[in-house]
């Protein structure tokens, strides 16, 4: 059987942007260098008045669909990935199918529709149960549609409201994919966590230090897991690796402890045995707490080394180009880091056909999946036809009283009237409300 992968994709961002160190830090008094160097975010995007996980899922799953020259009969499956859904059983999927449907010929009515929800790995498990469908020979030669979508929105005043973010990423799940191929082996690391949750309400209840130890912990657990099917790793193995990204500071810190682990018992942990030490070992510590004192000294002496900072630019800091300037898109910044990555080497030229990436998802409550992916032939055409800049750039800027309102238009609780900022055009926009309750959406030309 040929390969299963990852065979197009297409991102949209929300159309407001809330520019963090310039509006936001100084509304709450903070330095803004806590915004671009601490948390490392320059920008968080925003859905307009006329915009939300439907509305931008169905706009990125049209502009892929175009792109490909596909009609709703060549999907068998559409799985979308959100935690930020508003209704408790009628699934996403089915309104951004009713959208579709709107303006392609044809329908999706044999296509297998659902929704997932981990927090932010339920989009690597949608890839994961397309995948699953495909080798399992049920697809019928359809290709899967999955959309990860999310208006990822903290209380006011919360610390988390300085990692906001909305917007959506469509992709098509095939054989033979023209972007990545999808490893068979997988780690996982999972455990009943409190660190982020949603008990039916809105924004999230969150321990946000506890929330940074936690995605820590798994990762390192998923890591380990991996390694258990897929052979030790090694830094130099992949030409990338995309992590989820709350916060780029969140992927720096799980970039370092990786690259602690990877390096052991390697050419490289010998290399920079001279400059910093070989890495403490725990049977020759007489207690837990002098190891763990080790290791702390030991990964501090690490993070100013040339390698491992040169390391850093070259496998870590091109998948945070986008997030950098669009914030936390739950579900989908683990495909926003691959896709940035990717965009980083067709802007450098690079050649990394066949070559592997180490994607790291996390979902809090809390779960971390780590599988590899190759490069495919077609790559630099499918992220050649990426507007994600284009679209940054067009965003609305708010200033701080037009944020406070956009926040108020998106708050479930509140019914507040707010005229739109920018003006919809050849694309879907929220139209009213049903006489179910439903949301509905019309097709602005
Ligand atoms: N110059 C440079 N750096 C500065 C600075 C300055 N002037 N001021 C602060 N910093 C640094 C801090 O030192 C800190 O970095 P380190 O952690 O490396 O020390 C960083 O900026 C952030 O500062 P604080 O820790 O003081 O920030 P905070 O307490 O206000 O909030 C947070 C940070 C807890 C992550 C908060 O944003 C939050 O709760 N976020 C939501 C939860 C989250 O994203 N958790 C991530 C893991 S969970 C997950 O991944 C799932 C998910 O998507 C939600």
């Amino acid at each position: 059987m040929t390969g299963v992968g990852i065979d197009a994709i297409e991102i949209w961002t929300g159309k407001l942007k809330l520019d963090l160190p310039g509006t936001f830090a100084p509304e709450k008094g903070d330095d803004p260098a806590k915004y671009t160097k601490g948390l490392g975010l320059h920008a968080s995007s925003f859905p307009d008045t006329y915009e939300d996980i439907v509305t931008m899922g169905a706009n990125a799953a049209k502009r892929l669909m175009e792109r490909k020259g596909l009609t709703p009969e060549d999907i068998g499956r559409i799985d979308v990935a959100t935690e930020s859904a508003f209704d408790n059983s009628k699934p996403v999927s089915t309104y951004i199918a009713g959208c579709l449907e709107q303006v392609f010929e044809g329908d999706f009515r044999h296509a297998n529709k659902g929704e997932r929800k981990f927090a932010c790995v339920a989009g690597t498990q949608s890839i994961d149960d397309a995948y699953n469908w495909i080798r399992a020979g049920r697809n019928r030669g359809r290709a899967a549609l999955v959309i990860a979508t999310d208006t990822a929105l903290y209380e006011r005043g919360d610390p988390g409201e300085a990692t906001q973010g909305a917007g959506a990423v469509a992709m098509l799940i095939d054989e033979d994919p023209s972007l990545v191929e999808l490893s068979p082996e997988q780690g996982y690391g999972s455990m009943d966590e409190t660190d982020f949750l949603k008990p039916n309400q809105q924004f999230p209840s969150v321990d946000g230090k506890r929330s940074v130890q936690v995605y820590l912990a798994r990762m390192r657990e998923a890591l380990t897991d991996y390694e258990s099917v897929a052979g030790k790793t090694h830094p130099e193995e992949y030409v990338f690796a995309p992590f989820h990204t709350p916060f780029p500071g969140m992927v720096r810190k799980a970039a370092l402890l990786g690259y602690r682990h990877m390096i052991r018992d390697t050419e490289i942990e010998e290399a920079l045995a001279d400059e910093i030490g070989m890495q403490p070992r725990e049977e020759e510590c007489e207690t837990e707490e002098e190891y763990l004192d080790a290791v702390r000294e030991y990964t501090d002496a690490l993070k100013g080394t040339e390698q491992y900072r040169a390391w850093y630019a070259r496998t870590i800091d091109p998948t945070l180009d986008i997030s950098r300037e669009v914030g936390n898109w739950y579900t989908g910044s683990v495909h926003i880091a691959r896709a940035a990555a990717l965009k980083r080497a067709l802007e450098d030229d690079m050649d990394i056909e066949g070559a592997k990436l180490l994607v790291g998802s996390y979902g809090s409550g809390a779960q971390a999946e780590i599988h590899h992916e190759t490069v495919q032939e077609g790559w630099q055409e499918e992220i050649a036809a990426l507007n994600i800049d284009e679209q940054n750039e067009r965003r609305y800027d708010l200033s701080f009283a037009e944020y406070e309102k956009v926040h108020q238009v998106h708050n479930h609780d509140e019914d507040v009237e707010v005229e739109e900022f920018t003006v919809p055009e050849d694309e879907f926009a929220f139209d009213g409300w049903g006489r179910m309750g439903e949301r509905k959406y019309r097709y602005v030309e």
